[in-house]
């Protein structure tokens, strides 16, 4: 096939050419200071430095240095994903960038693949699990909470200039409709991302292909033991492996060339593992505590017999977002792609 036949794939088009209305725009000042603005006919992008009206960036090529109407210099690109993820609208936590490269990577996602994920929140690692399996492939996402779910609907059609078509959201617990919607085995690769994601083994064992891989995603070591344990003793599925990732920037000037002071030093915890076929035994790992020298009751700290009312959110640290906080987020996702529409009809009214 000669490469102009080839169809762009989906979203590729919004990420191209000049900057046109609807386009998110990320402006860097002189102080090196960032805004994200959306495009909009008539717009205006306002600071103590002055005006600059978005006419004078619709149009240009991405890379160009703009001045706004007091000379104060702005250079203007589109966000790549990892900033648009930083800076987009947010009901719940997200997966950050390093992460996400490590659950595609690590999580085996591949262009073409069946995948099934759970929670969506605000739709980051969607994102980046929707440009991994491409157009030929097919993200069914699980979120429990319709409001997280609106965000990340507005937040996905942001980054692909509209709705996906290998992207669906189904709204209830994972555990419970995957194995509804999804046929047993027919699923390549599971990413979790959620509280208790040991509340799914069976459901994952379900619907995950004979050598499918299961990745999941936790912030806290008693999470991590916990489904460690729980994918062990279920005997499905290969040993777990589990690890985490730390990305530590570097300051580069002359021979001032040393690690940054600061980084993001805790995230989240990964573990992958792999669905065996129903009939293997799985290879235990080889070593194993013989004699455990800790108390049943600190063991059941992170065990099932531990009271499930405690595993909730504030006991893990993690801070909840107020309901107007979250209608804020969910109007600000949608937004770039309100303007697009806007400007889409006016074009069809001028035609
Ligand atoms: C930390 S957030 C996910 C963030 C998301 N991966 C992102 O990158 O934006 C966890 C989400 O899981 C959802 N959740 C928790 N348990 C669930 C379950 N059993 N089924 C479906 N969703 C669940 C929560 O409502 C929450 O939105």
């Amino acid at each position: 096939m000669s490469e102009a036949k080839i169809p762009a794939p989906h979203g590729a088009a919004a990420r191209r050419g000049p900057f046109r209305v609807g386009d998110r725009v990320q402006l860097t000042d002189e102080k090196h200071r960032i805004n994200t603005i959306t495009l909009q006919n008539g717009g205006e992008f306002h600071t103590h430095k002055g005006v600059l009206p978005h006419e004078a960036i619709i149009g240009l090529p991405e890379g160009s240095v703009i001045e706004n109407i007091d000379g104060f210099r702005y250079q203007a690109l589109r966000p790549l994903a990892k900033d648009f993820v930083l800076s987009m609208p947010r009901g719940a936590t997200v997966v950050y960038p390093k992460d996400a490269a490590q659950i595609v990577q690590f999580g085996d996602i591949f262009p073409g693949a069946r995948v099934v994920e759970a929670g969506v929140g605000s739709g980051a690692l969607s994102i980046s699990l929707l440009r991994a399996v491409g157009d030929g492939g097919f993200l069914h996402s699980f979120e429990r909470r319709e409001e997280f779910a609106d965000i990340a609907r507005g937040n996905v059609s942001t980054v692909f200039g509209g709705d996906h078509p290998s992207w669906q959201i189904s709204i209830g617990d994972f555990q419970d409709k995957v194995v509804e919607l999804e046929e047993p085995g027919s699923v390549d690769r599971v990413v979790l991302d959620m509280l208790s994601p040991w509340e799914c083994l069976d459901a994952v064992a379900t619907v995950l292909a004979p050598g499918g891989v299961w990745t999941n995603y936790v912030s806290s070591v008693t999470q991590m033991s916990r489904v460690v344990e729980a994918i062990r003793a279920s005997g499905q599925f290969t040993e777990p492996e589990c690890f985490e990732t730390l990305v530590r920037g570097w300051h580069v000037d002359g021979l001032a060339v040393r690690p940054d002071h600061r980084m993001v030093a805790h995230t989240a915890f990964l573990i992958t593992c792999r669905r065996l076929a129903d009939s293997a035994d799985g290879i235990p790992k080889a070593k194993r505590i013989k004699d455990h020298s800790y108390s049943a009751e600190d063991l059941s700290a992170w065990t099932k017999d531990h009271d499930e009312e405690e595993w909730t959110a504030e006991a893990l640290g993690e801070r909840g977002i107020s309901d107007k906080k979250l209608r804020r987020a969910a109007r600000d996702a949608h937004q770039a792609v309100r303007v697009r529409d806007a400007q889409d009809s006016e074009t069809d009214s001028e035609d």
